[in-house]
């Protein structure tokens, strides 16, 4: 979502890194929610996470924002293909952050982002920082656009 007023200029070249990196284009493969890709889904939170953050003058670090938000899915798996009970709601976090780690220097924001993005699903992990709170809101927010605008078009 583009929002009126937002200079969206600095969040596209904060993207710029991930996005050209080969793993994260394969996220293009998997599906999130109804028909929107794991790719497409995490692009639309980084890009709702940072006009949430500028709209309202929210004083944070918003490079950690943006790359938190863009590899909070970073899992590389098709969930919808998973056996039943794998608990992919509880452990994917944590799996997206091992592989980001692998892939980018983090820095802690970022992992918490990560981490704690299913919060309140995952107790343990809290989120910590602004940063993490305005991802988990807008991850939980454009994940809700994403199965009702599918839910309208059937
Ligand atoms: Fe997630
Ligand atoms: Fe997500």
């Amino acid at each position: 979502m583009i929002l009126k007023g937002v200079d969206y200029a600095p969040f596209y070249s904060i993207c710029k890194e991930i996005i050209i990196n080969p793993k994260y284009k394969s996220m293009k493969t998997y599906i999130a929610h109804a028909d929107v890709s794991v790719y497409k889904h995490s692009i639309e939170v980084a890009r709702y996470a940072y006009g949430f953050a500028v709209k309202r003058k929210i004083k944070c670090d918003l490079p950690s924002l943006v790359r938190g938000a863009l590899l909070h899915d970073f899992f590389l798996y098709d969930w919808h293909k998973q056996p039943k009970f794998t608990f992919h709601g509880f452990k994917h976090a944590k799996i997206a952050l091992y592989n980001a780690e692998k892939e980018f220097e983090l820095n802690k924001v970022e992992r918490n982002i990560i981490e704690s993005h299913m919060f309140p699903l995952n107790l343990l992990h809290f989120p910590r920082y602004k940063e993490s709170w305005v991802v988990t809101i807008s991850d939980k927010t454009c994940a809700l656009k994403e199965i009702f605008k599918r839910k309208r078009k059937k």
